[in-house]
Formats: structure tokens, sequence, C-alpha cells
């Protein structure tokens, strides 16, 4: 099986694909330089795969480094996740991004290119479709970054359809995430933000866990059924699994391509609220505030070419994504330091 080299190895969304990979039998490779993760993913990650795990501690943005692992472990393929992924910290520190996102894809693509391999899954985002226009979205939308978040994802795709264009051997899997949720249902990994969570369903999974006291529900005017902004939530192990089978794509067929991976379905925040009520039998109170500038109505994927291209497709629902996020919040109430 092909030896695959993980960015941002010890992230949220990354720490479940490696476990998935390995379940499909892969080798393995992690990096991270914990900017935004904590060592202790990795014993938890070696308990649940049963194996000792392969990791480097590396900042993908310092090239040498990064030439270092590829010289001693020869990777077949890279899965980048390695990423900052704030959208409001973006707005504030837009060199940080720029440097980190870009710099470190190109740091990336060089060490590929300098240890001849060509084969990449890069975690692009929703976001590259700005405002959407219609819905659900398709991959053939138009594009638009809104913040400089979202611009790294949208140039980090356009810098790697130049390098496809360059030379054929390349061989790219741009995959958009929709919003991730969930944790892994043994409860041991899962999503844990720093400070105040960015994202509804850590937020609402601290108010019900009783680390927050309420939730603020940002505008209940939209054109949306209850008037709250709607998301296409997709759990992260679905996710996960979308790498396997984009992996598995790249290897079997020539070509490089583009996915959204999302479930199709949208759910509003108000839902969301509901679930998590009915998941965790805790009630999560919430205070309705204007909208906040930037925010979308409503956001939902078209998956149908990833389910064409790859044959994958988002088993679990709603309910199940909040109850993996709860019993992951409620064995790890203060997250992964704590431990
Ligand atoms: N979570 C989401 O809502 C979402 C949605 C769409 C796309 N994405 C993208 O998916 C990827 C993973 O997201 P996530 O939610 O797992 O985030 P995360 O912050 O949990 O994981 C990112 C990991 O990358 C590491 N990292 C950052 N910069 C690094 C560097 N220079 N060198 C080495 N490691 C570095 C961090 O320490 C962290 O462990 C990111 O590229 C993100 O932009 C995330």
């Amino acid at each position: 099986m092909p030896r695959i080299l993980l960015t941002g190895a010890t992230g949220y969304i990354a720490s479940h694909t490696w476990l998935a990979l390995l379940a499909a039998g892969h080798q393995v490779v992690g990096v991270d330089n914990f900017a935004n993760s904590s060592p202790v993913v990795l014993p938890r990650l070696q308990h649940l795969a049963g194996e000792v795990l392969l990791f480097e501690r590396v900042d993908v943005c310092d090239l040498p480094a990064l030439r270092q692992v590829f010289d001693v472990h020869a990777p077949d393929a890279v899965v980048h996740f390695a990423a900052h992924k704030a959208v409001g910290e973006s707005v504030e520190r837009p060199l940080d991004y720029y440097a980190n996102n870009l710099g470190g894809l190109m740091a990336v693509c060089r060490a590929m290119h300098a240890a001849d391999c060509r084969h990449m899954v890069f975690s692009s985002s929703a976001t590259v479709y700005g405002v959407p226009e219609r819905l659900p979205i398709t991959e053939d939308a138009p594009l638009a970054a809104t913040n400089p978040y979202g611009q790294t994802k949208l140039i980090g795709e356009t810098l790697l359809r130049d390098l496809v264009a360059s030379r054929a051997s390349w061989q790219v899997a741009t995959l958009r995430y929709f919003n991730p949720v969930g944790a892994h249902p043994s409860g041991l990994i899962g999503e844990d933000p720093r400070g105040v969570p960015n994202n509804l369903m850590p937020y609402v999974a601290q108010v019900a866990v009783g680390r927050r006291p309420f939730l603020q529900v940002f505008g209940d005017d939209y054109p949306t059924p209850d008037g709250t902004g709607v998301r296409d939530y997709i759990h992260v192990v679905d996710l996960a699994l979308g790498h396997v089978a984009a992996l598995a794509r790249l290897f079997d067929a020539p070509g490089s391509f583009t996915v959204n991976l999302g479930t199709g379905r949208g759910a509003s925040v108000l839902e969301v609220v509901r679930a998590f009520e009915a998941a965790s039998g805790r009630p999560v109170p919430y205070r309705v505030l204007p909208r906040r500038p930037g925010d979308v109505a409503a956001c939902w994927a078209d998956p149908t070419l990833a389910h064409e291209l790859l044959g994958w497709r988002a088993r679990f629902d709603l309910a199940r994504m909040c109850e993996d996020s709860w019993r992951w919040q409620s064995l790890n109430p203060n997250g992964f330091e704590a431990s």
C-alpha cells in the first residue's frame, strides 16, 4: 500500500483521517507543529490504532525540515491539511494567514517535486464559493473569497491547478469541505478549539456541558424556514473516508479533480440546537443577536460529483453528529489540555 504523508496530522480532521487511512491499510507519517493542536492526540490515536504511529514535529513552512521527512519516509502521496483556519483571525492577521497557508503549501509542493512525489489531496473549503448564487452548490459555481482565509484557499487551488497544468505527472484531488462536525465514536478524539469556538457545534457542545452560559445566535431574520442560518454539516468520520476514497482514485486513475464533500442537506442553527439537546439530554439556552457581517443565509453542497467519481457518500445524520460530538465533549469537558 502507498505511504501517505499527513500534514497538520494532529488537527481535528487529519487525526480522524489518520485512523481511516490506517484502517484502509495505508502506512502513514504525520507531521504537525502543534500550532493549533495538542500532542495528547498522539497517544490517543496510537491507542485507537493499536500500532506505533510515525510522527515528526515539523513546521511545513520549513522546507529543509520537510525535505528531511521526505528523505527518511519516502511518501508516495501527501494529504495536506496544515493551515490556519479561523476566518475572523485571518481578517486581523492576514500576513500570518498568507504566510502559513500559502508558504506551507508551496514548501510542501517543492519538497514533493524534489522527491518525485506527485500525488496530493488538498484541504479546500466551501468558503471558496463566497456568497452562493444557487443552491445546492455544484463545483462549477462561481468562486469568490470574502476574507483572507478564503483567499488562501482560492489561491491555493489556483496554484495547484497551475502545477497540474505544468506537468501531467502531478495529480491533485481538491476537496471542498462543507461544515465538519462530530467526533470519533470512541470519544477519545474530537474538535478542541482554543479560546472561544468559531464554529457552531463546538460552541453548542460547550454550552451543553456548562462551560459557557448560552449560545449566541447571529440573526433569526434570514430567508430560511426558521430564520436562522442554514449550513451543510458533515460528520468528520464521513469526511475522513472521503480522503481515503480520493487517494484511491488518484492512484487508480489518471487526472486531477475537485469535489465537494458535504451531505447535500442543510440544517439551521435552531435545528442543530434541538438535535444537540436531544442527543445530550441537556438544555442549550440561546440568545438572538443581530446578523454577523459576512455570514451567508444558507449554504449546502451538491455532493453528486464525489459520489460519481469516488463512490463516496456521507452516511451519518445530524442526530449521530450530535451524539458523537456530545460523547467527546462530555468525556473531555476541557478538551485535550486537561488530560
Ligand atoms: N474545520 C473546518 O470547518 C474546515 C472547513 C473547510 C476546510 N478546512 C481545512 O481543513 C484543514 C484542517 O482543518 P481542521 O479543522 O482539522 O483544523 P485544525 O486547526 O484542527 O488542524 C490543522 C492542523 O495544522 C497544524 N498546522 C498549522 N500550521 C502548520 C504548519 N505551518 N506546520 C505544521 N502544522 C501546522 C495545526 O497545528 C493543526 O494541528 C485546514 O486546511 C482547514 O483550512 C477546515
